[in-house]
């Protein structure tokens, strides 16, 4: 990778702008006694829910409590007994947790996004792959060679350009690498419509969402404030330590337990992997910093040479450029083989 491109995606990432959606009414979702079973198997029980125009929310509880059928259910794709009432001219924009499985492997990365933008955000189609990391040749690329991380990230570009005004988005961040889930939260964070989403991610949901409903016992909780304030609530460090707490509690067999222990342990040795990796980045990212910024004064000195002769004719400072460059590239391909680390780790835990 170059240096022109990392520099490209930083500004357009910071330039995302989500296609105008007509306004929605007051209330966007409200049910009253929702039910859902599958089958014998009750899931929401008595569900009374509402969430308000512009309301940002974060679904949590512990697996199989009922997150993602609740997303279904209001995203119109799962039926349900009880009543739902989707409000006055919403439009909905669902991202299922496995929502790349529907791109169309034919398709190259620029026709999938070319194929669904409308308006204004037609003349920057390649600005706005630049932003989510598709630089260069890799808009030509054909869907069904891009890796899953690469498919997710598309998928939600895909969904972020269709004008909606509530995004329900079913734990976004599986298979992203942190710099596209940086990229995602800044574009969320820009987001004027409703939102709702499902995440075990603390450091993604922090400062994303001012409503925490946490899925318990076939019904839900409401708990106002961010996701920090949820977690201090109760006690808990991360939402993966809910999962644990859960596991733990349900486990009855010693050996189980013990079992449980030493994924807990892995899992913790993951983190602490991650938050390395994750520094070594940042450090990777200023040391690329401070060489380009050396780089541009040299160009600057070696464009005037009459100012700069002794230095020039010393052939001294050609040397220092050569050397410089050389360092910078090398730094890249760390930065780059750091990024494929962390994305391997966060695969690594998401699977946990
Ligand atoms: N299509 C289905 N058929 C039968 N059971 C299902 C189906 N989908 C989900 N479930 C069950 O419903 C419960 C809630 O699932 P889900 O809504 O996916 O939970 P969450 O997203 O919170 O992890 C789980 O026990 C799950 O096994
Ligand atoms: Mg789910």
């Amino acid at each position: 990778m170059d240096k022109i491109e990392i520099e490209q995606i930083d500004r357009s990432a910071i330039h995302f702008k989500f296609p105008p959606a007509p306004s929605s009414g007051k209330i966007v979702v409200e049910t009253r006694q929702l039910k859902k079973s599958y089958g014998d198997l009750l899931v929401l029980n008595d569900l009374d829910f509402v969430s308000l125009k512009g309301e940002k929310i974060a679904f949590v509880g512990k697996n199989g409590e009922g997150k993602t059928t609740l997303s279904k259910i209001i995203a119109g794709v799962l039926e349900y007994d009880g009543q739902l009432n989707i409000g006055y001219n919403v439009s909905v924009g669902y991202y299922a947790q496995n929502q790349w499985e529907m791109l169309d492997p034919e398709k190259t990365v620029f026709e999938t996004i070319d194929d669904i933008a409308v308006g204004d955000i037609r003349k920057n189609i390649k600005g706005i792959l630049g932003s989510f990391m598709f630089g260069g040749d890799a808009i030509d690329k054909k869907v069904k060679v891009l890796s899953g991380g690469e498919k997710s990230r598309l998928s939600l570009a895909k969904l972020l350009l269709t004008p909606v005004n509530l995004l329900i988005l079913d734990e976004p961040t599986n298979h992203l690498d942190m710099r596209s889930k940086d990229i995602l939260k800044n574009a969320l964070l820009m987001y004027e419509g409703s939102l709702i989403v499902v995440s075990h991610d603390r450091d993604f949901l922090q400062g994303l969402t001012t409503k925490v409903v946490e899925f318990k016992n076939k019904g839900i909780k409401e708990h106002l404030g961010d996701i920090y304030d949820f977690l201090a609530k109760r006690k808990l460090e991360s939402l993966k330590s809910l999962e644990e707490q859960k596991k733990l509690n349900g486990q009855k067999e010693p050996v189980k337990a013990s079992e449980n222990k030493l994924k807990y342990e892995q899992k913790k040795q993951l983190e602490r992997d991650v938050r390395k990796v994750n520094t070594q980045i940042s450090k990777s990212e200023s040391r690329i910093e401070k060489l380009e910024s050396e780089i541009v004064l040299m160009d600057e000195k070696l464009s005037k040479p009459d100012e700069f002769a002794d230095e020039i004719s010393s052939g001294e400072l050609y040397k220092t450029y050569d050397l410089f460059k050389k360092k910078l590239s090398t730094e890249m391909q760390n930065w780059e083989y750091l990024q494929l680390k962390a994305e391997e780790l966060s695969e690594k835990l998401s699977d946990q």
